[in-house]
């Protein structure tokens, strides 16, 4: 497997801009996403700061899985860690209705990418930093889909491979939290992931990604029991 896109010229224990400017911006956003959850519903379960944690941990054990070096493993860490960031900035009420989500609303929702792009643009204007290009990747396109249905309708060949696994982590962490219109659904962890392989497939995910994804979820799953 080809690893092009994974930041091998940068470490974030070392780098002054990183330890300066960056880490303090995405840990203070992170508070602000957290006080935004606050003002929501105390029964929602999809708790937008307790989302961005785990899939950002579900990143660097799959990156640790590919083989990629740990500081390597750190960076993806933090680059997922702020990737809804601009969720923040729309009506709180669009994202707990009991209804079934307008196209409207929905459209709303699909901005916080956008959002989260602005977030980071008056924050760091035109800076350049391997870092930031690679968040901002991320920020962007981490709802995008292989056949060009996502968000922004990008293919497969114009998504970096970073970016391709956090669409499948991204993914794979909507499908296990319970929604009122799941039903019975099969939520454990081999569920979703057979849901994501056999009904979204390659049409959705880059597979080779997806069954790493899948073995460093898997092998998690029986080190640590539920
Ligand atoms: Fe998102
Ligand atoms: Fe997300």
């Amino acid at each position: 497997m080809s690893f092009n896109g994974f930041p091998h010229d940068l470490n974030t224990d070392t780098d002054p801009i990183f330890q300066d400017r960056i880490r303090p911006f995405i840990e203070s956003e992170l508070k602000k996403l957290q006080e935004y959850d606050a003002l929501r519903p105390a029964d929602t379960l999809y708790i937008f700061h307790e989302h961005a944690h785990r899939v950002a941990e579900d990143m660097r054990r799959t990156c640790a899985h590919l083989g990629l070096p740990a500081f390597v493993c750190k960076t993806m860490y933090w680059t997922m860690l702020p990737h809804d960031i601009g969720k923040r900035l729309l009506p709180v009420a669009l994202w707990d209705s009991e209804e079934k989500p307008t196209e409207e609303m929905k459209q709303k929702r699909r901005s916080h990418a956008d959002l989260g792009l602005e977030i980071v643009g008056k924050e760091f204007g035109d800076t350049e930093h391997p870092f930031l290009a690679l968040m901002k990747d991320i920020i962007g396109n981490h709802h995008e889909q292989m056949d060009g249905t996502g968000y922004r309708g990008l293919t497969g060949e114009q998504l970096s491979a970073p970016v391709k696994l956090a669409c499948i982590i991204e993914s794979f962490d909507g499908y296990q939290i319970r929604r009122p219109h799941f039903g019975d659904r099969d939520i454990s962890t081999a569920g979703v992931l057979k849901r994501m392989r056999e009904e979204k497939g390659a049409a959705f995910y880059d597979m080779e990604l997806f069954e790493a994804f899948a073995e460093a979820k898997i092998g998690a799953h029986t080190r640590h029991p539920e």
